[in-house]
């Protein structure tokens, strides 16, 4: 398409319902922020349309936090001041004040920051009405069936109005298509149309809406759906916004063939990739920039951050993933912690009660029960025994334990760091190494056993009864 679009997120409102510390632009919503969604879906629109286009936020209210939050993600971004929050209106206005530019675009498209469920496919609808139709505006409205709060849409012979809850009369009030607050103009028309607006209304504001009018050249484009326009003003609809946010991304993996037990249970973050065949049980938090190859298995009540499990890889129930890798056919858990730098070769073991951490665990290594291995190597095929630890931490610094291939280490040993065991090494149950043992060496070091017959019961105490 050969036209150009300034997209406008307005995000300078104090957002006093929502009951957050942060301004509402950078609410929490699942790993991002509110404002993240519309900046991403326009840069979708953009691209899917090959748009020349340029995204600007109006901020006001907490404006510097608003602005670095963004900053530092999008390059592409540029602001807009609004000094006073005093309405929509005069938020569209400082757009236009804020450059040049800005009059240059073909469409003005106007979205707000706290509508997350917004997508490219919207936009997308709005352009062609506008650009197939040659209409100066098209706002995006609904059927709500409890209106109150939205802005009324009052068709007339060509164009329609919008009224504010604040304004309409008792016949407007019973209205139930409302505004979505997302419209696309042409930017000739809103610039000249905005110089009009007045803050002649109950709330004393400048309202955007105001641009239309039931005799002008524009569309109220009804969409079948109020969920993409669902708009974030309180915690009780952020959280209904986050909950249908994580189903669609649910359902998406879901399409793509991987099984939820208990679908409505489990949560997953929008950058979290997952193969066809996977099982995903209840309670399950996949988070960060988390990987999971074809069937996996993760079970019950797992957190998973940032990690990459590969094919046919098993994570049972509650463990703890971060920053880990978990190699083909390899399996972690129950309750097992893998701390950052954890990596679990092909067909490798760990079982309940282990924590890896800065350790790689070559193809077929076993760490089946109650142990901590950090900052180690242990080589290919390697059996090591319950209650295993490495003692890597001297106080001051972390040295590191290195167990070559197809060694078996005893229960209950200790590595005292730095240590070297060769290959095809023995360390017997119940012993603390200290020194490097070499390929092929046995050691062992735990005190001589001594044995007294019947002198069992000088030590037993009786109870007094
Ligand atoms: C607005 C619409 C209403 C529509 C509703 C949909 C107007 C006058 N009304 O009402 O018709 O049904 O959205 O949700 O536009 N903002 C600024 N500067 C300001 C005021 C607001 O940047 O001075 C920003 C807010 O941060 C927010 C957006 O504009 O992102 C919408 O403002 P809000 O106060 O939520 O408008 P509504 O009362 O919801
Ligand atoms: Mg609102």
């Amino acid at each position: 398409m050969p036209f150009s679009v300034g997209a406008v997120i307005l995000a300078a409102g104090e957002g006093k319902r929502l009951k957050l510390r942060e301004p509402k632009p950078l609410a929490p919503c699942l790993d991002k922020r509110l404002v993240d969604f519309s900046i991403l879906e326009v840069e979708k629109f953009f691209n899917n349309n090959k748009i020349n286009g340029c995204i600007t936020a109006v901020i006001g209210h907490q404006r510097e936090k608003v602005q670095s939050y963004i900053a530092e993600r999008y390059s592409n971004v540029k602001y807009a001041i609004q000094e006073k929050q005093v309405g929509t209106g005069d938020a569209l206005k400082s757009y236009f004040n804020s450059s040049a530019d800005t009059l240059n675009y073909d469409y003005t498209l106007v979205l707000c920051a706290d509508t997350p469920l917004i997508t490219a496919h919207e936009m997308e609808q709005l352009f062609v009405e506008i650009n197939s139709k040659n209409f100066d505006g098209v706002a995006a409205v609904f059927d709500e069936k409890n209106p109150y709060g939205y802005g009324r849409i009052v068709r007339g012979e060509k164009g329609f109005k919008i009224v504010e809850e604040k304004d309409a009369d008792e016949v407007v009030k019973k209205i139930t298509e409302v505004n979505s607050g997302v419209y696309i103009l042409k930017t000739s028309y809103v610039v000249e149309h905005l110089k009009s607006i007045t803050s002649n209304n109950k709330a004393g504001e400048f309202y955007l809406t105001d641009v239309f009018s039931q005799d002008r050249n524009v569309e109220a484009l009804s969409f079948q759906s109020a969920k993409p326009f669902l708009g974030v003003n309180t915690l009780l609809q952020l959280e209904e916004v986050e909950s249908l946010l994580r189903d669609k991304i649910k359902a998406n993996h879901r399409d793509n063939g991987v099984r939820f037990i208990d679908f409505k249970n489990c949560y997953i973050d929008t950058d979290v990739k997952i193969g066809f065949g996977t099982v995903i049980y209840p309670g399950v938090h996949l988070s960060g920039k988390t990987i999971i190859g074809e069937d996996v298995i993760i079970e019950n009540g797992a957190i998973i951050k940032d990690s990459k499990i590969e094919n046919k890889a098993k994570v049972l129930a509650y463990s703890v993933l971060e920053s880990a890798t978990l190699r083909i056919k390899s399996q972690a858990g129950p309750f097992a912690r893998l701390r950052p730098g954890a990596d679990l070769g092909e067909e490798s073991k760990i079982g309940n009660f282990v924590e890896i951490k800065k350790a790689v665990l070559e193809k077929g290594v076993k760490v089946s029960h109650l142990s901590y291995v950090g900052d180690a190597f242990i080589g290919e095929e390697s059996n090591i025994g319950c209650g295993f630890i490495t003692c890597n931490y001297d106080g001051a610094n972390k040295h590191v334990t290195k167990i070559g291939k197809n060694c078996f280490i005893g229960s209950d040993v200790q590595t005292i760091a730095p240590v070297e065991i060769g290959d095809d090494c023995f360390v017997a149950a119940a012993s603390t190494v200290t020194h490097s043992v070499p390929n092929g060496g046995f050691a062992i070091s735990r005190g001589k056993q001594i044995t007294k017959e019947a002198m069992a019961s000088k030590f037993i105490k009786k109870k007094n009864k």
